[in-house]
């Protein structure tokens, strides 16, 4: 028997959460604020590109077990539980800002049912299961928190695959009651208490943003010294203490996870007495390396991009989403700009040019159009078409025949073999 479930907020979060219970067996209703979104929710529509998401979506509206409505308020009035998925952005200071959570948790107060569970999904500072007790103000709800690892783009498979399901609560008997909920998913369940709970999240993205800066770092190294990176992590990742995982060069971590996840994480540990150095370089790094990508770009285009054509390949902080938050390459393109190159740009996820973050960028409807003339061709993510594609033709679009391989993606025997000049990341 499946238990009765709200879920407030369907970004991505909320919504492959709630999809996903719903394909586990539970009865979700999902609530957000947007009625557009809402109605197209009700429709089958998925709003986000996230694998696997729309099948699910349409089989729970089918079977009825998934529903979508207007306002917080409303998904609550029958739920056992309650899930908080909404954003916490980056405050002026680096924390994470409450508001939307704080707001989350007041609204639904006067309508949750006695012995309902409220569980914290959205990434917050540790203690805010405190701050949410206190929204709520009901002495006869239990509040929880249970952090999600989701990467977009596999997040239903991260769901439904978990590496782990920790659950932060203070007495055992409802550690258990959302246990539960989870019952299926072949996962180590660590139950642990509030604050331990809210660690291991900003914990986590800040050890992968080290493993990423280290490696771009190691990179650096490699060029200095003529290694090549791809061996060295080949090398390195054979130690099982090391692994391989997370060891891929690129041009620098984004995403909205990371790059908040990570300033909030050094603020918290400020806050309670403790200089994160490490944590900071890690952030200084990756900096530094939007900036050392850019510089390669430009002396790939003869040492200044003013005036030049710049192709770009890969918009979006990674490839398989269509996710533009804190992209490395939207960064990079930015500073490009800046110095006067024009940017002939395609994304494989991105239809046309509509998104403000696209200002200024000539969008263009497939790969070969966007090398249409240029200096220089740029790889920015690491969709996987990039590397199929018919190279001879690329060389006689371009002006010149030079790639920068921001993510050491295509095969660089073949560009040379076809008189491409090619530069990677951390090969010489
Ligand atoms: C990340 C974590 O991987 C998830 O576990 C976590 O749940 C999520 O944040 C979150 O906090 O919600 P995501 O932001 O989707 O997931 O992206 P990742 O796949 O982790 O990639 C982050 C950035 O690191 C991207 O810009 C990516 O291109 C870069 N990256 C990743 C590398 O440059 N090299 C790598 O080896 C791996």
């Amino acid at each position: 028997m499946g238990s009765k479930i709200a879920i407030i907020g369907t970004g991505y979060v909320g919504l492959t959460t709630g999809a996903c219970l719903a394909h586990l067996g539970h009865t979700v209703v999902c609530a957000d604020v947007v009625q557009e979104k809402v109605d197209a929710l009700n429709r089958g529509e998925v709003p986000i590109l996230e694998a696997g998401l729309d099948d699910l979506v349409q089989e729970g509206l089918r079977s009825g077990q998934l529903t979508f409505v207007m306002g917080a308020e409303n998904a609550v009035a029958e739920a056992e539980f309650v899930y908080l998925c909404v954003p916490t952005p980056q405050g002026e200071d680096g924390s994470a800002d409450l508001s939307y959570i704080q707001q989350a948790a007041a609204q639904i107060a006067p309508h949750l049912l006695s012995e309902a569970v409220v569980i914290n999904k959205s990434t917050v500072p540790v203690g805010s299961t405190r701050v949410v007790e206190k929204a709520l103000g009901r002495s006869d709800v239990f509040v929880v928190s249970n952090p999600e690892f989701l990467r977009e783009g596999s997040a239903v498979h991260d769901f439904l695959n978990p590496d782990r399901v920790v659950i932060g609560a203070d007495d055992q008997g409802t550690a258990i009651r959302v246990a539960g909920l989870y019952l299926g998913l072949a996962a180590p369940l660590q139950v642990t208490d509030p604050a331990s709970a809210e660690t291991i999240k900003y914990a986590s993205n800040a050890f992968l943003a080290t493993k990423i800066s280290f490696v771009n770092a190691i990179a650096a190294v490699c060029e200095a010294v003529g290694a090549d990176v791809n061996d060295v992590v080949l090398g390195m990742g054979y130690d099982k203490r090391i692994g391989n995982a997370f060891l891929r060069p690129g041009p620098g971590w984004g995403g909205s996870c990371f790059p908040k996840d990570s300033h909030a994480l050094v603020r918290i540990a400020e806050d309670a007495g403790y200089d994160f150095g490490l944590l900071k370089g890690v952030i200084d790094v990756n900096e530094d390396q939007f900036a050392r990508v850019a510089d390669k770009i430009e002396r790939m285009a003869g040492g200044s991009v003013d005036g030049k054509v710049v192709a770009v390949w890969g918009l979006t902080f990674k490839a398989r989403t269509d996710d533009l938050r804190d992209s490395p390459s939207l960064n990079i393109v930015g500073r490009l700009r800046q110095r006067g190159a024009r940017i002939q740009a395609y994304d494989p996820s991105l239809e046309d040019a509509s998104d403000p973050r696209l200002e200024g960028i000539e969008v263009t409807p497939d790969p070969y159009a966007a090398t249409a003339g240029a200096d220089v061709l740029a790889i920015l993510t690491e969709w996987d078409e990039f590397k199929w594609l018919d190279f001879d033709k690329v060389g006689e679009n371009m002006a010149q025949k030079r790639v920068v391989d921001g993510r050491n993606l295509v095969d660089r025997t073949g560009l040379v073999r076809r008189g491409f000049t090619y530069e990677g990341i951390g090969r010489s």
